[in-house]
């Protein structure tokens, strides 16, 4: 049996960089509860010192996040972890409460109020980590911090006259606290890179090397920012959907002048980060690969094609000019993509091509459908798409074909099911494949590796993937 070193190596080393992290933090708490001790400055016994409001504040402003992120809404297939998040959420902010106000004084009992809190928040965190897929060490460091919190709870309850005197104690529980708050904080967001990190172990040798640990603290980091980004847009507008939030972001920023790799009329160079301004002729030389690709498939001058997430019609030009006039159709969230992408077209060409373009709504949708199409092509779309909107995006995309339609779903393909970016995931085959049957359950479907773009994930094993649906072959009559 070969043993994978390397894989194997890089968890060791993980858990060296988890160790020493911790062991830094924790001295570097003593010294500086021991230096403030010492200074007299700030006596640890009394109520509302540094000691007191530190974690307290910590352990409020990680409960706030966990409370708006339930307040800003998750989609229904979510909602019992979303009823974790939140009782996760309470619990930190009744910890912080208590520790920087003394909630105890309002309640009664300082021993009871902590002991309460202490068990809820086992069963908060035992019900969460039976929720969340996290791997053992993850799951060790959250129990690790409750374990703290728990020594804390014990110095603080029992005083530890026995052992220590009555300063020493108060000094061990005030140093316990400031240590557990901000373990709970690190524990709970660092889940995601812990679990990704053990599981590079468990790769084939290759994946593992390449799957950087600064890779996936970046893409922990990157997520964590979109998600506070899209709850805090939800705030003001209940019931608003990712591509919702997706466009008006991208909208936000081209307006300032931005660039992006694909909308707008300024190009940003994915390779060198530059900007360029676009052309007719710049805008022209790209996004023909779609085009090309289904010629393999037989298009034709006469087909009907929709482009489902036009954005400013990069793959949507190559169409407008093949196709009699007429036979094109861009639908996107937003108009303002396709409006920057008509402007880019060679002059003339939209009023002799007479290109369809519409924002996606129920009426356009079935006007689509009643169109017939030959061929539907996604591009660039659905790695926009969150996992709890999945269902939505294919009802809607495979909902407009009629019996004889091809469609060509460009995705992002990984081995399990990733955030690449704060607005991009990369999804499983398996995942794709099974949406595809659920919303066309009498199609064929398969899946076609296009490229290889792990690059572009700084070495997080990624290809650009095609879902093909088609419909199925009819049964040759037996003789
Ligand atoms: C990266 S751009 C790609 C545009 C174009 N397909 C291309 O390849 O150049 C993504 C486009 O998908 C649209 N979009 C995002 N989420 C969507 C959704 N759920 N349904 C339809 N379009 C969506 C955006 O408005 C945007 O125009």
């Amino acid at each position: 049996m070969s043993v994978d070193t390397k894989g194997v190596l890089l968890r060791e080393r993980g858990g060296r960089l988890v160790l020493v992290l911790i062991a830094g933090y924790v001295v570097a708490a003593g010294v500086l509860g021991g230096a403030l001790v010492a200074m007299g400055a700030i006596p640890p016994w009394r109520e509302g010192s540094t000691f007191e409001l530190v974690p307290g504040t910590a352990a409020m402003l990680l409960g706030a996040v966990a409370i708006l992120a339930y307040l800003g809404g998750t989609p229904p297939s979510e909602a019992p972890l979303r009823r974790r998040g939140l009782a996760l959420g309470a619990v930190l902010f009744l910890i912080g409460l208590e520790e920087a106000f003394s909630l105890h004084k309002i309640i009664g009992s300082e021993r009871v109020v902590d002991l309460a809190l202490w068990l809820a928040m086992a069963a908060v965190l035992h019900s969460f980590v039976s929720r969340v897929e996290i791997s053992d060490r993850a799951a060790l460091f959250l129990g690790g911090a409750w374990i703290v919190h728990g020594l804390s709870v014990l110095v603080e309850g029992t005083t530890m006259v026995f052992v220590l005197s009555p300063t020493a104690a108060e000094w061990v529980d005030e140093f316990l606290e400031f240590c557990y708050v901000p373990l709970y904080g690190v524990a709970v967001f660092c889940l995601p890179v812990i679990t990704r990190f053990d599981n590079a172990a468990t790769m084939p040798q290759d994946a593992a090397q390449r799957a950087s640990f600064a890779g996936a603290v970046e893409r922990a980091a990157l997520a964590i920012w979109g998600e506070i980004g899209f709850r805090l847009f939800r705030l003001s507008r209940p019931g608003a959907t990712f591509a919702d939030f997706y466009a008006y972001d991208i909208e936000r920023k081209l307006a300032t002048g931005a660039s992006h790799p694909t909308l707008g009329k300024r190009k940003r160079v994915r390779r060198t980060g530059q900007a360029l301004d676009l052309t007719t002729a710049r805008h022209g030389a790209r996004g023909r690969f779609v085009l090309e690709r289904l010629f393999l498939e037989g298009l034709r001058p006469e087909h009907r094609v929709v482009d489902y997430g036009c954005g400013s019609l990069r793959i949507g030009q190559h169409f407008i000019s093949f196709l009699d006039p007429g036979g094109y159709w861009g639908l996107d969230v937003t108009d303002s993509f396709y409006r920057d992408g008509l402007d880019l077209l060679p002059p003339g060409a939209a009023q002799a091509r007479c290109p369809h373009l519409a924002v996606i709504d129920t009426t356009t949708l079935s006007d689509v459908r009643a169109q017939q199409p030959d061929f539907i092509v996604c591009v660039a779309v659905l790695l926009h798409v969150p996992p709890g909107e999945l269902d939505m995006f294919f009802d809607r995309l495979l909902g407009l074909r009629a019996p004889h339609s091809v469609v060509a779903l460009w995705f992002d393909e990984s081995a399990t099911l990733v955030r690449t970016q704060a607005k991009a995931w990369a999804y499983p085959r398996a995942t794709i494949l099974a949406q595809a049957g659920r919303a066309a359950p009498a199609a064929a479907c398969s899946v076609e590796v296009f490229d290889d773009i792990t690059a572009r994930y700084g070495g997080l094993p990624v290809t650009r993937s095609i879902l093909w649906v088609r419909p199925r072959a009819a049964k040759v009559p037996s003789e």
